[in-house]
């Protein structure tokens, strides 16, 4: 249905790599209720070289975190080439440039979406992974780096003059973060100038929306981000929708109770309970967005410390 280089995938429904969320705990959830293509989050090269707990907590994997992605973040070639070189040490099936991160911190070292303003020089990175990597190499941009410069179609196209398989596109400028309209009308113009997939990003929260983006943009795949926070039933709901036009309510609460417990307990296998709980805080909150009377529950799973505390708190739910 999809093929991104040699990487052939069912689905066009690709789960984005998200910082502070993608970790092996939220993609094994989201596999399960039928995410296929997954990224690990953001690394940035330079921090490869340290081999530090985090970093080798975020190459952390399963047999059944396949097809996995990594997305590397960077802009000096010289640790450019020692990132790559350590990369390479790690299994994973396809690999992502980021070229659309708006963090300040990010940007102020040119890296992420600063690159959008040297297209020249994301392309010269792009050819040093392209080199490196017999892998699907792919690029995350986004429209532009502000609404006056906005130049989705020319990055797009130095994109695939250096050798990528697929360009992954968030359709807001690095200006919009992640606020505003997302321009459809970007999208398609990259579409149409390039003969790789195209596979868009920006607000695809629900199965109308996702086809709101197929239908307007004409793209080849959608990623799925902010769309599957407590919420990792989206997969199968937009298939559904996309297949048949039908929208498929929101599980109950008694269902979604039993995800944040599975979801509580890998955290919890995967770093141990003190860092599981604190790490879950913020999905309690967003599994139980659309949940009646639930704020004091949040606000004290907000300060929860145990697992025991927070089990107490998912079993209230509903009543
Ligand atoms: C908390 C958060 C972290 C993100 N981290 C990354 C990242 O590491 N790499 C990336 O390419 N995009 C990242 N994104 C951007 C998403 O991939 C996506 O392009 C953006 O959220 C727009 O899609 P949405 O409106 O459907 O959420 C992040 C977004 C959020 C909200």
């Amino acid at each position: 249905m999809l093929k991104i280089g040699k990487l052939k995938l069912k689905s066009n429904l690709i789960l984005s790599p998200m910082a502070g969320i993608s970790d092996l705990p939220f993609r094994l959830l989201n596999r399960k209720y039928g995410c296929e293509l997954a990224f690990i989050e953001m690394i940035n090269v330079r921090s490869l070289g340290f081999n530090s707990k985090k970093t080798r907590e975020m190459f952390a994997t399963t047999a059944k975190d396949k097809p996995l992605g990594l997305q590397l973040v960077g802009a000096e070639p010289k640790y450019m080439a020692r990132g790559l070189e350590i990369a390479r040490q790690f299994k994973f099936d396809i690999l992502d440039f980021n070229a659309a991160c708006p963090v300040r911190k990010v940007v102020n070292r040119g890296e992420g979406a600063a690159l959008l303003k040297s297209p020249k020089k994301l392309q010269s990175l792009l050819k040093l992974i392209r080199k490196e990597f017999v892998l699907p190499v792919t690029v995350k941009m986004r429209i532009g780096w502000d609404s006056g410069s906005v130049n989705a179609v020319e990055i797009a196209k130095y994109a695939v003059d250096a050798g990528v398989d697929a360009i992954f596109i968030h359709g807001r400028t690095r200006q919009q973060f992640y606020c505003g309209n997302v321009d459809y009308k970007q999208i398609a113009g990259v579409k149409k100038a390039v003969n790789v997939p195209v596979i868009a990003s920006g607000d695809n929260f629900s199965g109308p929306l996702v086809k709101k983006m197929f239908d307007e943009t004409g793209c080849d795949g959608c990623v799925i981000a902010r769309g599957s926070f407590g919420n990792p039933w989206i997969f199968s709901q937009v298939k559904e929708f996309l297949e048949s036009g039908k929208l498929i309510p929101r599980p109950d609460i008694s269902e979604v109770a039993t995800v944040m417990k599975e979801h509580l307990n890998l955290n919890g296998d995967f770093y141990g309970e003190k860092s599981a709980v604190v790490l879950f805080r913020k999905f309690f909150a967003w599994y139980t967005k659309f949940m009646p009377h639930v704020r004091p529950l949040r606000e004290q799973a907000t300060r929860a410390k145990t697992k025991q505390e927070m089990l107490e708190l998912i079993e209230k739910l509903g009543k």
